[in-house]
Formats: C-alpha cells, sequence, structure tokens
C-alpha cells in the first residue's frame, strides 16, 4: 500500500498503487478544492513535499495548464495525479 501523508490537513491515509489522488482526497476529506476535475482550472493545486517520483507523470493537459499558470516544479494538480507509492502533500 502507498502511504499518502497531506500535512495541512494531519491526514495519513493508505491506497492501492493506481489509485486517483483525487478519489483519495474525496473518500478522506481532504481540504482540496476540485473544480474542472479535468486538469484546467488549478483549483486542485497541491505541493509536492516529497514522494514526486511516486507520482505518474504529467499529462499534456496538466504539463500546459502548470506552464500556463507559472507553477513550481514541485506542485501538481490533484485531480490528474495517480498514486504509485509514499508521498508527502504539503
Ligand atoms: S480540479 Fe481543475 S485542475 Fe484539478
Amino acid at each position: 500500500m502507498a502511504k499518502i501523508t497531506f500535512k495541512k490537513d494531519n491526514i495519513v491515509a493508505e491506497a492501492a498503487p493506481g489509485t486517483h489522488l483525487m478519489n483519495i482526497c474525496d473518500e478522506k476529506g481532504v481540504n482540496v478544492q476540485f473544480s474542472c476535475r479535468a486538469g484546467s482550472c488549478v483549483s486542485c493545486l497541491i505541493t509536492i513535499e516529497s514522494g514526486m517520483e511516486n507520482l505518474s507523470p504529467p499529462g499534456e493537459v496538466e504539463k500546459m495548464t502548470l506552464e500556463a499558470f507559472g507553477c513550481q516544479p514541485n506542485q501538481r494538480l490533484a485531480c490528474q495525479v495517480i498514486v504509485n507509492g509514499d508521498v508527502v502533500i504539503n
């Protein structure tokens, strides 16, 4: 199981590798705001403290959005991420 730590919310979740982060957030009541759920609005922007290598790489839509909004290399869109291992989200 992958361990997903949401530091701001003080929530630690476990999920099978391959689980969509959005589903984990919904299930655990994590305070990430989802709007479009399609990678185009950045309302679900999160900062990865560690474990970036355990996340699915950004697809074209996410890449374009992150770039357009001037996001940092350690930021991802929670609605686009699949968790494959441990991660700490700040
Ligand atoms: S909810 Fe819009 S980019 Fe994730």
